[in-house]
């Protein structure tokens, strides 16, 4: 008798095991969700009529976190103030906002350090100490153009791909 064998086969028995039960769970979970193709194609029209300056509103883009944030004057100047040189991730407001709409900030909700929903879109939250968006889980800060500015975030919050289809409707996606 030896005992080692017998340890080997009991280990390979549940390794086998795990396995069959990894292929049993993902085709649930898969009918349980859209498939990628119809998320890819989806998109999610926003009303931002009712948004005014200094305001914004939290939706949703394929299941994400969205905020879409009409920027007051000193918030584009405050924006335009900083040298692109001294950002992590470098990019200026211009290139993450339409043409002659500089104004209209939208970017994903989720914060790229760990994926927290930042703070500083809904009315009174703390909008952190470079007035754009801050994440309570571990203290990135983000400014109003959504750019990393201090804390473990890497990069800017990610502006999605949209359109405006009229002067008062963003389509997302
Ligand atoms: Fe936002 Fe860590 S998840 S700082």
């Amino acid at each position: 008798h030896d005992p080692r064998r017998r340890d080997f086969i009991n280990i390979a028995a549940v390794a086998w095991a795990g396995v069959g039960a990894g292929v049993i769970v993902l085709p649930l979970i898969n009918q349980m969700n859209p498939s990628a193709d119809v998320l890819a194609l989806s998109t999610t029209e926003i009303d931002i009529s009712k948004i005014e300056p200094g305001q914004s509103i939290k939706s949703t883009f394929r299941k994400q976190p969205l905020f879409v944030r009409n920027l007051t004057p000193k918030e584009i100047a405050e924006a335009d103030a900083v040298a692109i040189s001294d950002l992590r991730d470098p990019q200026s407001l211009e290139e993450r906002t339409k043409a002659g709409k500089k104004n209209w900030l939208i970017t994903l909700g989720v914060c790229t350090h760990l994926g927290c929903v930042p703070l500083g879109a809904g009315e009174g939250e703390n909008k952190g100490p470079f007035g754009g968006y801050f994440c309570p889980c571990h203290g990135s800060a983000y400014d109003t153009a959504g750019r990393i500015r201090q804390g473990p975030a890497p990069t800017n919050l990610v502006v999605p791909e949209y359109a405006f289809t009229s002067d008062t409707v963003v389509t997302v996606g």
